[in-house]
């Protein structure tokens, strides 16, 4: 399995293109004798909040002046790279980052009898919420030129949005066009995404990165997986009770493939549902002492439509600030003013709800059964007492929860010993440990017959595929009849925890629970690290800044029931060894300023 360890420290030349890459953004340390880390870290100073999609420490430290100058150049013309899964652009969009859009209305949906429903609406919550994650506003778009209707013809615009040199002007107002030889970008290049996700391509590359994304598979990705010609260990799929490879929810899919074939071919509500629908949906529901459930054709899709559906103007939507950006991203759509408290801060949610709750008509609280990027819990019985003072609602998301955590899997309620039916809103997706694709929302039966039938993603969606439905609802059943799945994954997280430990690892705030951080810091660091990992065959993906705060970039490994102590011990052992070298090559200093070297107990600084 290990192979022979790539030549360690930075690159003279890498050094090089780093302090190159801060003169060319003007920075005094590019042409002074500061150290690079302080030169750069001036850089840091200057990130901008709408720059939600620039990722990895490269953003952070030398990419925002970058941008902001790539702003006012022509960017040279973009060839298609036929290689791109193995070379893409170092960048990733954040999880938790959304852009607002236009607001909706919503009453009463969840069957609770609420005081506040007939309260007026207060004006001060109206609106667009100007997010703190940023993201393009239409003043922004301005600020670069002209740009497509928001109507019209869509293929047209396809074409043409492709940008460079071969592309045609952009249709829209004329006045004001660029001539044909004008040199300011056009299309998808005039915007700020486009040109930071240049910027951080060239900055990559001029440290001489490889893309930690887009890994190709060419098989099943089980504990296990074969990239790029070379069997690693995987680390990077959250196929968290090994029920991927399993057999039998391929047979049942295999069954309803042929019985329904590829697609449902329609909106449940146009052109009908399947058994295949109906058997997963009261399973589902009985799963959480629920009245009904219902089934979306994707997990994304069904937070973004249903917190859309139930809020809007004049409601208030409180969520963790570390929630998945379906959850950000409905809520924006929503039109709901919205605040997020400090991760699983309570007294932080409850000072808002004490101000901020007789000014609102509807309050959604939204937290995570477990927590995607830190592995760990939500307080749920202090959050439903915070639910029932302040009478509002709480959603829990338990995309990463069922499966993983509770003594059967069964989630977070099982977990705190809660009666699930006390939760308005569970919501959840059959990626993880259902093995399939596709949302779900759990609740009163009033709940699930007003999103059947106003929720966009449900109504104005195709169906689930009734062959992912069928093999969900296999997954599902197993998780209950095999309970060995659930005990070998908890016993695989408490492995994980006390190895990491003491190797001197720092596992952030995991709780053993199938997501384990190893805590990096900064972006750069974490995304060598996982190159040095999978030439040494483990895959295991970095989480970089804006999916994670600045300063706290990190590993993410997925365990699985599949995965046996030694393989997670052969993947630690190789993780310390390759972090413990990086950092004494001083990358961690070049890039954040100090080394967050773990302490002998491998607390991160
Ligand atoms: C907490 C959370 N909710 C929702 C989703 C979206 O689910 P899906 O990937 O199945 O669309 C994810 C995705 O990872 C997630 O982590």
């Amino acid at each position: 399995m290990s192979q022979t360890r790539p030549r360690r420290g930075l690159a003279p030349d890498v050094k090089t293109a780093a302090l190159a890459a801060a003169r060319r953004a003007g920075l005094p340390g590019g042409a002074s004798v500061q150290p690079p880390g302080a030169a750069l870290g001036q850089a840091q100073k200057q990130v901008s909040k709408q720059a939600p999609s620039v990722a990895t420490s490269v953003a952070p430290n030398v990419v925002p002046d970058l941008a902001s100058r790539l702003a006012s150049e022509r960017l040279p013309p973009q060839t298609p790279d036929p290689s791109v899964a193995q070379r893409q652009t170092f960048s990733a969009p954040s999880s938790r980052a959304a852009d607002a859009g236009a607001g909706q209305t919503a009453r009463s949906p969840l069957g609770r009898a609420s005081a506040e429903e007939e309260a007026p609406v207060d004006g001060s919550a109206r609106g667009r919420i100007s997010g703190a994650e940023g993201g393009l506003a239409p003043a922004d778009l301005a600020a670069v030129g002209p740009v497509p209707a928001a109507s019209g013809d869509l293929s047209d615009r396809g074409t043409r949005l492709g940008g460079g040199p071969s592309s045609g002007p952009i249709s829209g107002p004329t006045s004001g066009c660029p001539a044909a030889s004008d040199s300011r970008p056009r299309g998808v290049h005039r915007l700020e995404d486009w040109q930071q996700m240049q910027a951080i391509d060239r900055a990559t590359r001029a440290l001489g990165l490889a893309s930690p994304y887009f890994r190709l598979h060419e098989g099943r990705a089980e504990a296990r997986s074969r990239i790029a010609g070379q069997e690693c260990l995987n680390f990077a799929s959250y196929d968290y009770l090994g029920l991927n490879a399993d057999p039998r929810p391929r047979a049942a899919a295999g069954a309803a493939l042929e019985r329904y074939g590829l697609s449902a071919s329609g909106s449940r509500m146009v052109s009908g549902s399947r058994p295949a629908h109906v058997a997963l949906e009261a399973a589902l529901a009985r799963h959480y002492g629920c009245e009904a459930a219902l089934s979306f054709v994707s997990g994304h899709a069904t937070n973004v439509s249903l917190i859309a559906t139930l809020m809007g103007e004049g409601d208030l939507i409180l969520s963790d600030a570390y929630v998945h950006n379906s959850i950000t991203t409905g809520a924006a759509l929503s039109g709901a003013a919205r605040r997020s408290f400090a991760h699983n801060d309570l007294a932080a949610l409850a000072r808002i709800l004490e101000n901020a709750r007789p000014l609102h008509r509807h309050v959604l609280i939204v937290v995570e059964g477990l927590y995607s990027m830190d592995g760990d819990l939500p307080d749920l019985p202090g959050l439903l007492a915070l639910r029932d003072r302040y009478d509002a609602w709480l959603m829990v998301d338990e995309a990463h929860a069922l499966g993983p955590v509770g003594a059967t899997g069964r989630g977070i309620f099982e977990h705190f010993g809660v009666d699930p039916g006390a939760v308005d809103i569970w919501m959840g997706t059959l990626s993880k440990t259902l093995a399939a694709t596709g949302g779900y929302v759990a609740g009163s039966g009033d709940l699930i017959r007003l999103l059947a039938h106003r929720a966009p993603g449900h109504v104005f969606s195709v169906a689930l595929p009734p062959v992912l439905a069928a093999g969900a609802a296999a997954a599902l059943a197993l998780m209950a009849e095999e309970p060995w799945r659930v005990k070998k994954l908890q016993a695989n997280g408490a492995h994980f925890l006390a190895r990491a430990r003491a190797l001197g690892l720092d596992p952030g705030g995991g709780q053993g629970y199938g997501v384990l951080p190893v805590m990096v810091g900064d972006s750069v660091l974490a995304a060598r690290l996982s190159e040095r990992l999978l030439a040494r065959g483990v895959n295991v993906a970095p989480v970089t800044f804006p999916g994670v705060p600045m300063g706290a970039a990190r590993l993410r490994f997925f365990l699985s029931a599949d995965h046996e102590p030694a393989q997670i011990d052969e993947a630690l052992g190789l993780c310390a060894e390759e972090l413990a070298a990086l950092r004494d090559d001083g990358l961690g200093r070049l890039f954040s300023g100090a080394a967050p070297r773990p302490t002998a107990s491998g607390d991160s600084p």
